[in-house]
């Protein structure tokens, strides 16, 4: 399995804190069959310029390199706090894209209702640039909960969907999870683990819960989309938008 959106680099954000905690993170996704993982710490570029982010993250990186347990791969990336207002500029989401991909994982706001800049800026990044945003955890927002049909205009703007192995068994979000993954809207699956405690990686029993409800193709998709992801590869996914009536995803 590969896990995209994590929090492992120590200090840098509101994940690990220590090495030695980004060490027992870092064992219980082998442990769980995780092959491959990006560190993406969050990048809010109202924070930290682009160049003390980047120093940042290789220090913290060099703290845990000679720790990575054999057999699993890593690389560098971020997740990138994006509003519509403000945002990073397109050279700096390029350099804060997944090592050796054209792929960047953006955040979007928790708030109620999204500015329409944030589509407008979204369209021109991948207009400018040709580079592929990947929506952090789609499940998540208010925004996206009460009007699902956004996710598959994401995609048809050229857009990827990441969602989080956690919201699979999360009463608020599970109904909107397994039906973007019946809707082929699910392209990544990550732990977006913080810790080695209460935001541990929990992979293999989502893994297993997905299975038992039937959706072992969709799952097997999503794996083998962030393999295309990562080896540059085309990603070619049939989908169909999810809509909402009253509690219900369909
Ligand atoms: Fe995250």
């Amino acid at each position: 399995m590969i896990d995209v959106h994590t929090h492992i680099l120590p200090a840098i954000d509101d994940g690990a804190k220590t090495r030695e905690d980004a060490i027992k993170i870092l064992q219980a996704e082998v442990a769980q069959g995780v092959k491959e993982i990006v560190f993406t710490p969050h990048y809010y570029g109202k924070k930290r310029s682009l160049d003390a982010f980047l120093a940042l993250r290789n220090d913290a990186w060099q703290k845990i390199q000679a720790d990575i347990p054999d057999g699993l791969q890593t690389r560098l990336g971020a997740e990138v706090h994006f509003t519509g207002v403000n945002d990073p500029s397109h050279d700096a989401l390029c350099t804060l894209a997944m090592e050796g991909t054209s792929c960047v994982l953006i955040e979007l706001p928790f708030t109620r209702k999204w500015n329409k800049s944030v589509f407008t800026h979204l369209r021109e990044f991948i207009l400018d640039t040709g580079y592929t945003p990947i929506i952090a955890h789609v499940e998540r927002y208010m925004e996206t909960q009460k009007n699902p049909e956004i996710v598959a205009k994401f995609v048809e703007m050229g857009c990827l969907i990441q969602v989080n192995t956690g919201s699979f068994l999360n009463k608020m979000t599970r109904r909107f999870a397994y039906a973007l993954l019946k809707h082929g809207l699910v392209h990544c699956l990550a732990t977006d683990t913080h810790n080695s405690d209460l935001r541990a990686p929990d992979y293999e029993n989502v893994r297993e819960a997905v299975y038992s409800a039937g959706y072992e193709k969709e799952w097997k998709q999503a794996q083998a989309c962030m393999r295309a992801i990562l080896d540059k590869k085309p990603i070619r996914q049939e989908y169909s938008p999810v809509r909402r009536f009253l509690r219900f995803y369909y």
